[in-house]
């Protein structure tokens, strides 16, 4: 009997035991063994009339560890504007997940941020950025969900038309903005904060 468990939870073990296994695999966990140090700024500054600023630094005492980012955004009246750092690299295939998590938490008066995502290598600028905004959770850190199928193709804080779809198979650039909204109802403005435990996708 325990020897027919013993072997059950074996094979299970090596069939499960890819990197899907509960159909879930970690992209950033900085609770766990990731860091911040690939992360570069991507704010307004690339433009000559921008003034904002963001940073993603690490947070960790002897209980925790968490990756903090720290935003500041000084639009233009128009509210044009971000702040945000990004992560480029090759990362593996997410074909078969639908989404990306984030475990995180806000805090100040703005939490509108968004996810930015760029594929194929097309990492720069006249290339569109797939993007998706979401609230952070204030006060309680919690889960927020961002499905791949809605990331929408961006330039400049535009949305645009074309039938060019993320491709989560080869995504090169993986990015958070606070985001200025000079297309959006609310326009934000000043210092946002967004703790990270963790960013995941999922199926
Ligand atoms: C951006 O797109 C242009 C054409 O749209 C392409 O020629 C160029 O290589 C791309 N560059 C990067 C770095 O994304
Ligand atoms: C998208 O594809 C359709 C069908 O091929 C085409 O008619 C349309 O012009 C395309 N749109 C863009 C923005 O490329």
């Amino acid at each position: 009997m325990l020897l027919t468990a013993f072997l059950f939870l074996s094979i299970s073990a090596s069939v499960f035991s890819d990197s899907t296994t509960n159909g879930e695999k970690y992209i950033f966990d900085f609770t766990g063994p990731d860091g911040v140090e690939e992360w570069q700024e991507q704010s307004d500054t690339v433009r000559s009339v921008g003034m904002s600023k963001a940073v993603l630094v690490m947070h960790q005492n002897t209980e925790y560890k968490r990756a903090v980012f720290f935003a500041l955004l000084n639009p233009q009246t128009d509210g044009s504007g971000f702040a945000g750092v990004r992560d480029l690299r090759a990362y593996d295939d997410l074909t078969g997940y639908t989404k990306l998590q984030l475990r995180c938490r806000a805090q100040g008066q703005f939490n509108g941020f968004k996810v930015v995502l760029r594929h194929k290598g097309l990492n720069n600028d006249p290339n569109f950025t797939f993007e998706q905004l979401f609230e952070g959770p204030q006060n309680e850190f919690a889960v927020r969900d961002l499905p791949f199928s809605e990331f929408k193709a961006f330039f400049h804080g535009r949305e645009v038309e074309t039938n060019d779809t993320l491709d989560v198979s080869q995504i090169t650039s993986i990015g958070i903005q606070m985001y200025g909204g000079v297309f959006l109802p609310v326009k934000q403005s000043g210092p946002a904060t967004l703790e990270i435990d963790w960013i995941k996708a999922v199926n």
